[in-house]
């Protein structure tokens, strides 16, 4: 086939390698299109974080490259499962949704399906798809994404089984691939990839490798192209954005480069997730006191408010200590909305450790708080750790934590009722037409009349009314 002739012509260095690829895989789907008399159509599910949501754009980018278009419906003739696997129940998902995939399959002879991210990186994982699911044709991990125009290829061309390639780690970061954004105003923006903390019940760094950071000058160029085609608002991200700088030739800090990234021109808002208690510098607090673009919001992971269960986590930090940054930030930027993961029923979680987590939460009163039952992840040292707490204990304290939570979130927003604050209008209401829907730099959200015309453009609302955690307000 004169294909393969041309494949082993592909440049070894990357990008360019990719584009290649690329440009191959368009002429074969061009050759489809002929045969079928239509467009192919594609589609890509994220089921992770944020940053497993700005991979997901990158895979839609090379696959919008290469000629497909994008659909809403999983029932399309590519789909790409990005994967999760923090929890169990991120797991589950993706086994319970394949079966409809291999239903929408049967039916279309001209479907492929592929499986990516953070699952992928698990060999039992891998080892359960091989066996129980071979209707899928692509499986690759989250160290080799950079690689999924040619690893495209490869399947496109290959006739029988699946395509497996997973790497266990890497050095390597490959810069400008295409990317195609979900939100033509908005974007999410990597610094860091992977993590070196090991926190006990945690499988991200066994899936994401060890952590790497972006060049200063690549993450500004990204936002200063970024900005040049419509974004007002990023968000940089990394497991641990405030370690920022590990690996680097010359010293960056994470300050060091909000600061850089304040000055350019142009962008409006700064957002940043994930920061780690125990990196959280006087600098960092100082910057965002300082820097205008950097909205006033600190997402701060307290885990567990147990001295002895965030020793147990490999946390680095303690109940007093963490209450003491929390007490400074607010002393410098009072107005500083904070919000948390916990984790309720890490394996020796006494009740007197779960009022400590409740202590801190009082303490705190936190904007908003994600709550999640902890999930045992095969692997980790938590999992091989005595006394799992009972289910029937963890729903009881979950379900407790949750309503403090909720309390301080309600206490919280209402507060802010009858102020006027600064919108980013991000879409149309999708329950009523008449409203558009914004976000204020603290996150929270306001529903107000208006028109698509405001979709990515900052105003100023009046939050008339609040409805727990949302208002409807009215354009000042
Ligand atoms: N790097 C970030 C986010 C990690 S994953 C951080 O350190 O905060 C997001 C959240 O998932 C974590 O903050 C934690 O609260 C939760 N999480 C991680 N592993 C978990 C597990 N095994 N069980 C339950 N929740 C978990
Ligand atoms: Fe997981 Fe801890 Fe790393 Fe966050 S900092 S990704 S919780 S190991
Ligand atoms: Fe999930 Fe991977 Fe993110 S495990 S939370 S998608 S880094």
């Amino acid at each position: 086939m004169r294909f393969s002739e041309l494949l082993n012509d592909a440049p070894e260095k990357e990008p360019e390698r990719q584009y290649y690829y690329i440009k191959c895989a368009a002429e074969l789907l061009k050759e489809k299109e002929a045969e079928l008399g239509r467009k192919l159509t594609c589609h890509v599910t994220t089921f992770g974080c944020q940053m497993n949501a700005r991979d997901s754009e990158k895979l839609l980018g090379v696959l919008k490259e290469i000629g497909y278009e994008e659909v809403e419906s999983e029932d399309a003739d590519f789909v790409i499962y990005n994967t999760c696997t923090v929890r169990e129940n991120a797991n589950n998902k993706v086994y319970g949704r394949l079966g409809i995939l291999h239903g929408y399959k049967k039916k279309n002879k001209n479907m492929m399906i592929a499986l990516c991210g953070c699952m992928m990186q698990e060999p039992t994982v891998v080892e359960h798809l091989k066996d129980s699911y071979k209707f899928v044709d692509l499986i690759f991990g989250t160290h080799n994404l950079y690689k999924f125009a040619e690893l495209y290829t490869m399947a496109l061309l290959n006739k029988k089984g699946m395509i497996i390639d997973i790497w266990k780690d890497t050095d390597q970061i490959v810069e400008n691939l295409p990317i195609s954004r979900k939100y033509p105003f908005k974007s999410g923006v990597n610094i860091s990839f992977g993590c070196n903390n090991f926190c006990t019940y945690c499988i991200v760094p066994y899936v994401r490798g060890r952590e790497r950071s972006r060049k200063p000058e690549d993450i500004v160029n990204e936002i200063k192209g970024l900005v040049a085609d419509g974004v007002v608002e990023i968000m940089l991200l990394g497991q641990n954005v405030n370690s920022y700088g590990v690996g680097l030739e010359e010293k960056v800090s994470f300050a060091d480069l909000l600061r850089m990234v304040n000055d350019i021109e142009g962008l409006k808002r700064i957002r940043f997730m994930t920061p780690h208690p125990k990196d959280l510098s006087d600098d960092l607090i100082e910057a965002m006191a300082t820097l205008p673009k950097v909205c006033k919001h600190m997402h701060l992971p307290l885990q567990s408010g147990s001295s002895r269960i965030l020793k147990k986590m490999n946390r680095r930090y303690t109940k007093e200590s963490y209450l003491e940054l929390v007490d400074k930030l607010r002393a410098r930027i009072p107005d500083v909305a904070i919000t948390t993961d916990i984790i309720v029923g890490f394996p020796g979680e006494t009740e007197e450790d779960f009022l400590d987590t409740m202590d801190v939460v009082d303490k705190v009163h936190y904007d908003s708080a994600f709550t999640f039952i902890y999930s045992k992840r095969t692997g980790t040292p938590a999992a091989a750790m005595e006394d799992q707490v009972p289910e029937d204990v963890v729903k009881d304290r979950f379900d407790r934590l949750l309503a403090l939570v909720q309390d301080h979130g309600h206490e919280k927003t209402k507060s802010f009722e009858g102020t006027v604050q600064e919108v980013l209008v991000e879409e149309v209401n999708e329950q009523d037409s008449s409203l558009v829907t914004g976000k204020m730099a603290n996150n929270l959200t306001v529903h107000f009349p208006g028109d698509p015309s405001m979709i990515g453009q900052l105003v100023n609302v009046k939050l008339n009314c609040c409805k727990g955690f949302y208002f409807i307000g009215e354009l000042v």
